[in-house]
């Protein structure tokens, strides 16, 4: 059995894909520091796959935290680094504090990968790399215009960490580009985390339809769309999941070290704000009180992506649809006991 590193694996992809890795016989063993998630989504993974993986409460920036680790964990097969900060809101205002955790927490994994020679690294990144595209859809060769916020300039710098240290660790590493991850896993046991104030689309729909907030601000109307909302490429979460366990089969089948793949992660397909709306409303019955209104500081109008390099390299493509998206969104929503 391979056994994997998951840093942030408590977290809302990382959960997915430990359940994902766990399905498809990896043993897998989480680094997290809870910060941002909580330790009720070990009992999810568990509900789902019969199995409790072991957890290690440690931050990143915490190296002789994350050495231990390491050292009492042999043989591991490969890393699969999620653990870091995801609001753009927040990473505008706080720039320093995304940095030192996104980037040090990356510099300190990378060194300890280095000296346990682990063979196999892939890298959460994020479409936020492209910056405000003008030719859609979006492939990895798509020129990187400059970043909207200090979390997309995080994962630039990661991206180019890697592409750079790829010279001095023998090692195989992906970059993954996810697009927008929604939806929840089928069990109802795992999901975004409660913890957090939601500002994505989705929580804000499905929390406005359950009664948490009044209503739903749609930033955008009279944009250049075919409807005037902003555009976006919404994959399922449990799809996305999917892509890292292919990523670490790929890698696991090369034989040369000091790569770098980049490979975006998306449906392919572009969905306007106010699509979304009604496709949640037509599957749960629900209504989503809404108003128009200018659009948010910061967003670009419209990215989707081309998937077809994950097709060809990775044997992936995404399965769900936006019904099944906005389904498992609302199950989760509507959930009491998580
Ligand atoms: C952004 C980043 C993404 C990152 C994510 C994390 C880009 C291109 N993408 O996604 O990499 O992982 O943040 O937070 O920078 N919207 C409303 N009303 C709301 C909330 C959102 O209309 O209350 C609209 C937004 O204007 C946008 C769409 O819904 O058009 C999706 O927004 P959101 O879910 O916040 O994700 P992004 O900002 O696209």
């Amino acid at each position: 059995m391979k056994r994997i590193i998951v840093t942030g694996g408590m977290g809302y992809i990382g959960s997915h894909t430990v359940v994902d890795l766990i399905e498809n016989n990896f043993e897998v063993i989480i680094i997290d520091d809870l910060s941002r998630s909580e330790e009720g989504v070990l009992q999810g993974i568990k509900k789902i796959t019969g199995v409790l993986p072991k957890l290690y409460k440690v931050n990143l920036c915490d190296k002789e935290g994350l050495s231990k680790v390491f050292e009492t964990e042999q043989n591991i097969d490969g890393v699969i680094h999620f653990a870091a900060f995801k609001y753009v809101d927040e990473s505008v205002k706080l720039p320093l504090l995304y940095y030192k955790n996104n980037i040090s927490g990356l510099l300190n994994l990378l060194e300890i990968v280095k000296q346990h020679d682990i063979k196999n690294f892939v890298f959460s990144s994020s479409c936020s790399v492209y910056g405000n595209i003008d030719t859609l859809p979006v492939s990895e060769n798509t020129k990187l215009n400059p970043s909207q916020s200090p979390y997309a300039s995080t994962k630039v710098v990661g991206e180019m960490i890697l592409e750079e240290a790829k010279v001095e660790i023998p090692s195989k590493f992906i970059s993954l580009r996810y697009f927008n991850p929604v939806g929840a896993h089928m069990s109802g046991h795992i999901g975004e985390s409660p913890a957090v104030i939601p500002n994505n689309l989705v929580p804000r729909i499905t929390g406005t339809a359950h009664g948490k907030f009044e209503k739903l601000m749609v930033f955008g109307y009279n944009l250049p769309t075919r409807d005037g909302s902003c555009i976006r490429d919404y994959i399922h979460v449990v799809d996305l999941a999917e892509a890292h366990t292919a990523a670490l089969k790929f890698l696991s089948n090369q034989e040369n070290t000091n790569t770098h793949e980049i490979i975006n992660i998306g449906s392919g397909n572009g969905v306007t704000v106010l699509e979304l709306i009604n496709a949640f409303e037509k599957t749960t019955g629900k209504t989503v009180n809404k108003e128009l209104t200018e659009p948010r500081e910061g967003d670009v109008i419209a990215v989707y992506s081309d998937n077809s390099k994950a097709n060809r390299l990775l044997q992936w493509q995404p399965k769900k649809t936006i019904e099944d998206m906005m389904l498992s969104a609302w199950n989760w929503e509507i959930k009491e006991d998580k």
